[in-house]
């Protein structure tokens, strides 16, 4: 799958973040019509984010939608607006708010129809936002919904708000967090998320970092992402594009290490010989499996 480090995420009715977002390095940029969009520009949002997918700057990057939630005015309306206006520019509708399976199975078959009637031959692909105590209980059948979903991401302060847990930073996106919990207060329900999407071979993308001034904490929160098997993070600010993508790509260092146990395997394999050897310790198959999916993933990020 192509790499997916960081989402840029910009407010849909704001042109001038989106020509900015467009020159950047991130991975993918998010035109969102939710929760940075007040009501009262949510249609003007809809026709700037139009344009901007039909724009001759986009054409040359990946570009997602985040449409609002299905059980507000805006969100089925969002989705067929923007998918029939230029459904061959949306790589993924971001879903916010999922709760079950039901919500992927709407978008999906209204996808179909809108791709039918345009006659379209590119497939739109969904992510998935996990952020309600809801959605994080089904989400083992919202993550097998449909062949659409490429993604789950997981939506920590609307996750915060829904469980109830202490808001604790201006943002309410990671900030201050070992104040009240040492270790990572969302373990549990980013562990669930990276299961589910891992079972059905989708990525799992962080929440962002809400202070884009604090660049360690950034760094911290993205590492942490990332020893529990997310791909990516998203981002809210230009300036944290370039620690995200640092954080989610292969070092150096990783790679000559996966080059080492692999070559060492392919050596005890043409030898007949089980054990595998590297650097005077044992490696296991396990570590030879990690070891080629780091190979195929910094493959893929062209860095062999
Ligand atoms: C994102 O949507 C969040 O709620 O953090
Ligand atoms: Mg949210």
């Amino acid at each position: 799958m192509t790499p997916r480090r960081s989402t840029l995420s910009v407010p849909g009715h704001v042109a001038k973040m989106h020509t900015k977002a467009l020159g950047s390095a991130a991975d993918i940029v998010m035109l969102d019509l939710e929760d940075s969009v007040p009501p009262d520009a949510k249609e003007k949002a809809r026709r700037q984010v139009v344009q901007t997918l039909q724009s001759a700057q986009a054409r040359s990057r990946p570009l997602a939608v985040r449409i609002n939630a299905l059980d507000t005015p805006y969100g089925y309306r969002d989705l067929l607006e923007v998918a029939e206006a230029a459904g061959d520019r949306i790589d993924t509708v971001v879903v916010p708010k999922v709760n079950a399976a039901g919500d992927i199975h709407f978008v999906d078959r209204l996808l179909d129809g809108i791709e039918r009637h345009l006659r379209q031959a590119h497939t739109i692909g969904i992510e998935a936002s996990i952020e309600t105590a809801e959605g994080l209980n089904a989400v083992r059948d919202i993550a097998a919904a449909s062949p659409r979903l490429r993604t789950l991401v997981f939506g920590i302060a609307d996750f915060t708000a829904s469980v109830g847990a202490r808001l604790v930073s201006l943002s309410g996106h990671g900030e201050n967090e070992e104040a009240v919990y040492p270790g990572h207060r969302w373990h549990h329900a980013l562990s669930r998320i990276v299961m589910a999407a891992k079972a059905n071979d989708l990525m799992a993308i962080d929440a962002p970092y809400g202070n884009f001034k604090d660049e360690a904490g950034l760094e911290r929160a993205a590492a942490m992402a990332g020893a529990i098997g997310c791909d990516g993070k998203w981002a809210i600010h230009p300036l944290q594009i370039e620690t995200i993508n640092k954080v989610f790509t292969p070092s150096a260092e990783d790679i000559d290490r996966a080059r080492r146990i692999i070559a060492a395997d392919d050596a005890a394999r043409s030898g007949g010989r089980g054990a595998v050897a590297v650097d005077g310790r044992m490696v296991d198959q396990a570590t030879v499996r990690l070891a080629r999916r780091l190979w195929a993933q910094a493959g893929r990020m062209g860095l062999l």
